[in-house]
């Protein structure tokens, strides 16, 4: 039996893939205080919640004018783009307006850096900009959006000189899957996505019926889950842990490995009466009863919770702005993007078809994998993806998992292979090769050092070959190369 031919636009099947609802977060214990206060921070902004106000009243008016919403591709998207670019062009910022395609038109990203401090060393802060259709996105996500500009506009007029490089992202699509963000890291190349110390996420921070949830996706993330929780703290305000998971765009950068944390004041959940009891409010009642609905107006907020969270993402900035992240520190983590192939052939080159979903063969993770030969016939295909190994590297290291079947049957002979090999320049390597005699009905994990490549850009690949005769299936997920 033979793999069937493949066609079909994998970018429309990742979209739909990407609607499908998350599980929603779930709360955890309270969070407990760090053992031990930071020494010296930075002194902390006042964000100011009027100038928050502000700016969501601009987005309440923008989606008054543009049919009620401000969706992804429908016009009160791409005004509310506009103008929070122009806001951030007008304070200094070094913006770029970044399109891509969705399942409901083109949408954009707002990227903003300010152009001082170490660009080794990048602090991210982001905000998904887009609303539902069916209203203005006031609290989801016109807070979040607004809390973060009016932090970029103080931290451009508090004239200080970050240590670091200072970015902004405001993000569209977010509600289709988190299209935007995840766009975003995948076309920054390995060396950039490296240079991004953390990634700081707001969605949803002036709920009416409010929490104070901190991100605990991430523990470790570069320290930034238990300054926000400092912070709450010293402000007399209680948090509790929460796992976002899927569910904002951090998730995009923090499949690439980066640190990330974040605050959230609570959407369709609902508020415990030992919550209420910390935090004021309806026990009983949702943080967010408009949540994805028309009535998340500008009349849906509390703007203590606005100013709160506000005030959060203006102490982290500041604190991380100016941290020293040392300067020796290797980058670790999976170099490759898309490495387990969940965005199809994005990132890849080779054999078109090679990366499918196809339900004949299971994935190791998810649903994509790259299937390689199958064909039963004399053929050969490939795949491979060119990436940068950082100099710094003390190791790295190519792994991945291979399942194979065949119809071949005599046990020592060599018919069918794939070789796992690296290009560097005009010269090609095989690490190994493994063939019809390595069959496995499960997956097995694979590594080859690669460490003689570190501070070249070389292109790692699979090269099947068959004979003419009785398939074998070469079947490859979770490619990972890591540096250590
Ligand atoms: N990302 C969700 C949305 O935009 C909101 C959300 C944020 C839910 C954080 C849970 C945690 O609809
Ligand atoms: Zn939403
Ligand atoms: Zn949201
Ligand atoms: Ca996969």
């Amino acid at each position: 039996m033979s793999k069937p031919v493949l066609s079909g636009v994998l970018g429309a099947a990742l979209v739909a893939a990407a609607l499908a609802p998350s599980a929603p977060a779930t709360a955890s214990a309270t969070a407990p205080a760090p053992a031990s206060a930071p020494a010296a921070v930075a002194a902390s902004p006042d964000i100011s919640v009027t100038n928050v106000k502000a700016h969501l009243d601009q987005l309440q008016s923008i989606a008054t004018s543009n049919g009620g919403n401000r969706y992804t591709g429908r016009p009160g998207y791409r005004a509310s783009a506009d103008w929070v670019k122009s806001k951030l062009d007008a304070a200094g910022y070094t913006t770029s307006l970044q399109s891509f395609s969705t399942s409901a038109g083109t949408s954009y990203n707002v990227i903003a850096e300010w152009p001082h401090g170490d660009a080794n060393h990048v602090v991210m802060t982001g905000a998904h900009l887009d609303s539902v259709s069916s209203g203005p996105g006031i609290n989801d996500n016109g807070t979040g959006s607004a809390g973060v500009l009016e932090t970029a506009l103080a931290f451009a007029a508090s004239g200080q000189t970050p240590r670091n490089r200072v970015r902004f992202g405001f993000w569209g699509a977010e509600e289709l899957g988190l299209v935007g963000s995840k766009f975003y890291v995948n076309n920054l190349p390995a060396a950039e996505r490296d240079k991004i110390e953390l990634y700081l996420n707001f969605d949803m921070i002036g709920s009416p019926n409010p929490g104070y949830f901190v991100y605990n996706d991430n523990p470790a993330g570069n320290g930034a889950r238990d300054e926000l929780t400092s912070f709450f703290t010293s402000k007399s305000v209680q948090t509790e842990y929460i796992d976002v998971q899927g569910r904002s765009d951090h998730a995009a950068f923090r499949a690439l490995g980066l640190p990330t944390a974040g605050t959230f004041s609570g959407a369709e959940g609902i508020k415990s009466s030992t919550q209420a009891g910390k935090w004021g409010g309806t026990a009983g009642q949702a943080f967010d009863p408009c949540y994805h609905r028309s009535c998340d107006t500008i009349s849906n907020l509390n703007l203590t919770s606005l100013d709160r969270h506000s005030d959060a993402i203006g102490h982290m900035v500041w604190t991380y702005a100016q941290k020293d992240f040392g300067g020796t520190t290797p980058p670790t983590g999976n170099l490759l993007l898309n490495p387990g192939f969940e965005s199809g052939a994005v990132n890849w080159t080779g054999t078109t078809g090679v990366i499918t979903n196809s339900a004949s063969k299971p994935a190791r993770t998810g649903s994509y994998k790259a299937w390689l030969q199958g064909n039963g016939r004399s053929s050969t295909e490939n795949i491979g993806q060119s990436v940068a190994i950082p100099a710094a590297a003390t190791a790295a290291s190519l792994s991945f998992w291979i399942r194979i079947d065949t119809a071949e049957t005599t046990g020592s002979t060599v018919y069918d292979t794939v070789k796992v090999q690296v290009v560097d320049g005009a010269t090609t390597t095989t690490l190994g090769t493994l063939s019809n005699l390595n069959k496995s009905t499960s997956y097995v994990q694979k590594t080859f050092s690669v460490t003689q490549y570190k501070g070249k850009t070389v292109t790692v690949r699979f090269v099947g070959q068959e004979d003419s005769s009785l398939q074998t299936s070469f079947v490859i997920d979770d490619v990972s190369l890591a540096t250590s």
